[in-house]
């Protein structure tokens, strides 16, 4: 089958992985209404392309948090790469530095920040404020000490939401893929440690602001929330002091029947659009997508899950294959829109 969009390498993803590890990429919590509803929102606005531009020269390149980057597009951070293939995070990161885009590592990657850091890609870190502050704080050190250029909190998930299919196939990652940040703490049963489990022992369920105000004073690097999808929690998050925000449903996967980023999008621009970066993800899969999101005011996206299916399909250069589709299609949509920089991408191009 010829690879030609995200979405053939989604079926062919499918049908090289494991069916409990593709459905735990896959999956969304409860009926997987917001799953679902993450693209068909995307699908449903419409474009107002302006005509007899020239657009002979056009670049994708921008900055993000002052960071240069060749797409407005940051890789999102994903638990556990290598249930897609051993090469797992080290993969996605080289491909990302190839790319020249930043890579977000989850805290609960199956590669140690400490190794992926070592291929040299412009990283951020993903964390949770843990129960034990003190693997908050060893792993913000860590990280710090690593080069990563920046924190990003994810606050959507005080509890994991309910993944039924992962109850349905009894889904459990093979012997030697685990949270290898957390053998420092866990030794050998951080095996044990899957996001499936992790909520009852390790996420603290009684964060509040104060936190995400002690984490700014305990850390170096900048950092964001990610997981907002209101104006007034944007706003509270700007008042503690963060560096940016990402607007995300957690791709579907925490609370069920929550509003789709993009839709979210424009109320968080109008609180806090003016003193800090908003980014969004959710459902990204074309390059117009990209285009609706900068229009709607996000300084670039996340992308998830169609990284892992490059990722599945052929290692690195799966994934590469992943960012040359996105850049090429975002490309043609600047083009037929008429935008030959994404400065020129503005909310003119959304019809109401
Ligand atoms: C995630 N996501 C996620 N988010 C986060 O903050 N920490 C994490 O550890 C994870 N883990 C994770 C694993 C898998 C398999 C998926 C699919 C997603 C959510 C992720 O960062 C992002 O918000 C969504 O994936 C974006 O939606 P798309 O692009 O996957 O549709
Ligand atoms: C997930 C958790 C690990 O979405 O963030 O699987």
């Amino acid at each position: 089958m010829k690879l030609i969009n995200l979405f053939d390498y989604e079926q062919a993803a499918q049908s090289k992985m494991r069916a409990s590890f593709f459905g735990y990429y896959a999956g969304g919590a409860g009926d997987e209404i917001t799953l679902r509803e993450n693209r068909t929102v995307f699908d449903s606005i419409k474009l107002r392309p302006r005509v007899l531009i020239d657009v002979s020269h056009r670049t994708l390149e921008t900055t993000i948090l002052g960071h240069p980057t060749a797409l407005p597009v940051v890789i999102a951070p994903m638990a556990l790469a290598k249930l897609a293939h051993r090469k797992g995070e080290v993969a996605i990161a080289t491909a990302a530095k190839k790319a020249g885009i930043i890579h977000c590592l989850s805290t609960l990657s199956s590669t140690s920040l400490e190794t992926v850091a070592s291929v040299g890609a412009a990283n951020w870190f993903q964390l949770y404020i843990y129960k034990e502050r003190g693997i908050t704080t060893r792993l913000i050190e860590r990280a710090a000490a690593a080069g990563y250029k920046a924190l990003v909190l994810t606050v959507d998930t005080a509890v994991v939401g309910v993944r039924e299919n992962l109850l349905r196939t009894g889904f459990r990652p093979p012997r030697g893929v685990k949270a290898e940040n957390f053998t420092e703490f866990y030794g050998a049963k951080a095996a044990l440690r899957l996001p499936a489990q992790f909520s009852p022992i390790d996420f603290d369920s009684s964060l509040t602001w104060d936190d995400l105000k002690w984490l700014i004073a305990n850390s170096s690097l900048p950092v964001l929330v990610k997981g907002v999808l209101r104006g007034d929690d944007a706003k509270r998050a700007i008042d503690c002091g963060v560096a940016g925000i990402i607007v995300s449903n957690h791709g579907g996967r925490q609370l069920d029947t929550a509003v789709a980023g993009i839709k979210a999008l424009p109320e968080v621009v109008a609180a806090v659009g003016a003193q800090t970066e908003v980014l969004v993800d959710g459902g990204i899969r074309r390059g117009t997508d990209i285009v609706k999101a900068l229009a709607l005011g996000a300084r670039a996206v996340l992308v998830g899950r169609p990284v892992l299916w490059g990722l599945a399909v052929s290692a690195q250069k799966g994934v590469e294959q992943i960012f040359d589709v996105l850049k090429r299609e975002l490309d043609i949509a600047m083009a037929l829109c008429g935008c030959s920089s994404v400065g020129e991408i503005g909310p003119d191009l959304i019809t109401e």
